[in-house]
C-alpha cells in the first residue's frame, strides 16, 4: 500500500512511518518542512502546506491511503493566534481531502480529538469539529479517531505538566494546578496507539467508523504532575489554584504573549476521557496497554491507579 501521511514528521506521525514501513507499505511524509525529521530509511519526504490548496497539489496521486495527522497544538496558543486552528484544521483537511478525492484513494484517516465539536467550545474542538464534518460529509472512504492525550518520547504531554509549574510556581516546591489538578485525562502510550492506526488503514471494515481510544488508566492531572516529578526523584507538593483565578492568570498570560490563553484554560477543564475506549474493535483490551506509570518506570514503586502519592 502507498500512504501519504499529512504530518508525518510529528510526534505520532513519525512512530507510524515507522510502523507503516516495518510493515512492508510504501511510505510518504509530508509537511511544510520535512528536511531533518527522523524518519527511518526508505520513507519518502515532500514538502507542502495543507492550508495552501496548492502547495499540495498533486500530493495524492498514486497513493493508496492518506492520513491526516497535521496539527496545531491545543495545550499551547498557535503563532498567528487560535483562528489558524480554523485556517489549518478544517481548511487543510478539506484541502486534503480534495487531493484525496482526486486520487480516489482508498481510505482517508482523519486524527481528530476527544470534544471536537462544530460548536464546541474553543476555536481547537470548533475546527477539528468542522474537519470531521468534512471527512463524514465527503466522498472518499474514511475512518476517523478521537484519541484521548498520546504519551511517548517525542511528545509534549510530559513537557506540559513542567510547562504549568514554570508558569505558575517557578521556584517554589508547590506546584499550582488549576482546579486542584482534577481534570481527567486517558493517556495513552504512542506505541499502543500506532498499530491500531496501522491495522485501520489496512482492514477495510474500518471504513466508516469513528473510534475513540484511551489508555488503560483515568488520572487526574494532579496524578499525572506527581508522577512525573516522582519518576524524577523529585517531590512537589501540588496546591489547587481555583479555575477562576487560573483563566484570569491565563487571559493575562496569553496578552502578554505567553502561549497559554483562555482556551487553553478551557482545554484544562474538559474532561479528557473516552465515552467508551473502542479498543475491542481491534481486538484489544485495556489490559494489553502500556500504563503511563510503566512507562515513567514507576511500576513496582506505586500502583497507577492509586491515589497520587499513595504507595502501592
Ligand atoms: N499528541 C496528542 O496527545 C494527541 C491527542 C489527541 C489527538 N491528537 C491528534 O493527532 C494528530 C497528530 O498529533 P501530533 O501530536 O503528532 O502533532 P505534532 O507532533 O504537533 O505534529 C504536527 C505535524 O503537522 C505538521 N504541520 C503543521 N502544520 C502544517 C501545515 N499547515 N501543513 C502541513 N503540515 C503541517 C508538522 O510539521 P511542520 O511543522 O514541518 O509543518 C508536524 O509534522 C493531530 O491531529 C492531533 O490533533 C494528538
Amino acid at each position: 500500500m502507498k500512504v501519504l501521511i499529512a504530518g508525518g514528521t510529528g510526534f505520532i506521525g513519525t512512530y507510524l512511518c515507522r510502523e507503516l514501513s516495518e510493515r512492508g507499505h510504501d511510505v510518504t511524509a509530508m509537511s511544510r518542512s520535512p528536511g531533518g525529521a527522523d524518519l527511518p530509511d526508505g520513507v519518502e519526504t515532500l514538502a507542502g502546506d495543507v492550508s495552501d490548496a496548492d502547495s499540495i497539489d498533486g500530493a495524492a496521486d498514486g497513493m493508496d491511503a492518506v492520513v491526516n495527522l497535521v496539527s496545531l497544538s491545543p495545550l499551547f496558543r498557535p503563532a498567528g493566534g487560535n483562528e489558524m486552528h480554523d485556517r489549518v484544521h478544517r481548511r487543510g483537511t478539506e484541502n486534503l481531502l480534495g487531493e484525496a478525492e482526486g486520487a480516489d484513494v482508498d481510505c482517508f484517516l482523519q486524527m481528530s480529538g476527544l470534544g471536537a465539536d462544530s460548536g464546541g467550545s474553543t476555536d481547537f474542538l470548533r475546527a477539528k469539529g468542522r474537519a470531521e464534518e468534512a471527512v463524514r460529509d465527503g466522498d472518499v472512504p474514511h475512518v476517523i479517531f478521537r484519541p484521548s492525550v498520546v504519551f511517548g518520547d517525542g511528545g509534549e504531554f510530559v513537557s506540559f505538566t513542567k510547562e504549568m509549574k514554570r508558569l505558575f510556581a517557578p521556584a517554589l516546591p508547590v506546584y499550582p494546578l488549576p482546579g486542584g489538578g482534577r481534570t481527567p485525562f486517558q493517556p495513552i502510550w504512542v506505541g499502543d496507539l500506532v498499530p491500531i492506526l496501522a491495522d485501520a488503514l489496512e482492514e477495510e471494515r474500518h471504513l466508516g467508523e469513528l473510534y475513540h481510544v484511551g489508555g488503560p488508566d483515568v488520572l487526574t492531572l494532579r496524578e499525572i504532575a506527581d508522577m512525573v516529578y516522582e519518576s524524577e526523584g523529585k517531590s512537589v507538593r501540588v496546591v489547587g489554584l481555583p479555575m477562576g483565578l487560573a483563566r484570569v492568570g491565563l487571559t493575562v498570560l496569553g496578552t502578554l504573549g505567553f502561549k497559554l490563553g483562555p482556551d487553553q484554560y478551557r482545554s484544562l477543564r474538559m474532561n479528557h476521557t473516552t465515552p467508551d475506549n473502542d479498543l475491542d474493535a481491534f481486538g484489544r483490551t485495556e489490559a494489553d496497554l502500556t500504563t503511563f506509570a510503566d512507562y515513567l518506570g514507576l511500576s513496582g514503586r506505586r500502583d497507577a491507579t492509586s491515589p497520587a502519592g499513595t504507595p502501592a
